[in-house]
């Protein structure tokens, strides 16, 4: 169940938690039209947070409004130029009186993670600039932003959907947003280690049965076999998540148990 928040300027405290996100972006309704759903549309209802997006094309010179030029040395692409980003950064610092951290997308940048994604959540204010085309400009990530953020080893054609990834997982993350039940501490990647499976009625569908122990009601019981699942899900599809894991001498037998038992071990 999901408790129900009051806007926050319904308190009296507009900005008490509130995080102020800007966008610098080639296709602002993209961003737009994303963030209009569940809890990132909810989160931006009740003031928990600002999310206000800028077109670098608002900030060129010329008639045809031109964002990229070919890049110095030759080669193929379209490469995103520095002024207009640096004047869209002024822009939104302007217009929101805070000095966001600047993340700049880009395959290029650090993995992000979730550790990544709470440090963010702490911060008043962020501005993600959405890289595009053959890239951006280097003194852009040089001079201007104070991160570079990849969100994983594939490339896709722009930074907005990265953009949307580092909205999404900052959201949830920020106070009021999740109701108590599912609080973030609970999240797979908090503890190091994947989720367990879950399951919802009915208990069979096609003779595929839901795993008798969560039929018991023994708490204990399901407690120890979630656990196990984590584990034992962790150490098969994720050995390098499990390799940093604090897992202790309990988790071990657990293990071993649950291995050697009569356990059905989902995918
Ligand atoms: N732009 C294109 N691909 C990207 C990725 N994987 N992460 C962040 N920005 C990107």
């Amino acid at each position: 169940m999901r408790t129900r928040r009051f806007p926050a300027h319904d308190l009296g405290c507009h900005n008490a938690f509130s995080m102020r996100i800007d966008v610098i972006t080639l296709f602002p309704d993209l961003i737009r039209s994303a963030t209009r759903y569940s809890m990132v549309k909810r989160a931006q209802e009740d003031g928990i947070v600002q999310i206000s997006v800028t077109d670098p094309r608002d900030f060129t010179p010329d008639r045809h409004r031109t964002v990229d030029d070919s890049p110095f040395g030759g080669g193929p692409g379209m490469v995103m130029k520095v002024e207009p980003i640096e004047k869209a950064l002024a822009a939104c610092r302007e217009a929101s009186g805070l000095n966001g951290r600047v993340l700049l997308t880009e395959p290029q940048g650090k993995p992000m993670t979730q550790a990544d994604a709470r440090r963010w959540a702490n911060e008043p204010s962020l501005i993600i600039v959405c890289g595009h085309y053959g890239g951006v400009d280097q003194r852009v990530a040089d001079h201007l932003a104070d991160e570079s953020v990849s969100i994983g080893d594939y490339v896709l054609t722009g930074g907005e959907i990265p953009a949307l990834v580092i909205i999404d997982a900052v959201t949830r993350l920020l106070p009021g947003v999740l109701g108590n039940e599912e609080s973030p501490e609970k999240d797979s990647f908090e503890e190091g280690l994947l989720g367990y499976p879950q399951y919802t009625r009915p208990e069979g569908h096609h003779g595929w049965r839901v795993p008798e122990v969560l039929l018991s009601g023994h708490h204990g019981a399901i407690q120890r076999w979630r656990r196990a699942q984590q584990l034992l899900r962790t150490r098969r599809l994720r050995p390098d998540l499990f390799a940093r894991a604090p897992i202790t001498a309990e988790d071990v037998r657990l293990m071993a148990e649950t291995v050697q038992g009569d356990e059905n071990e989902p995918g």
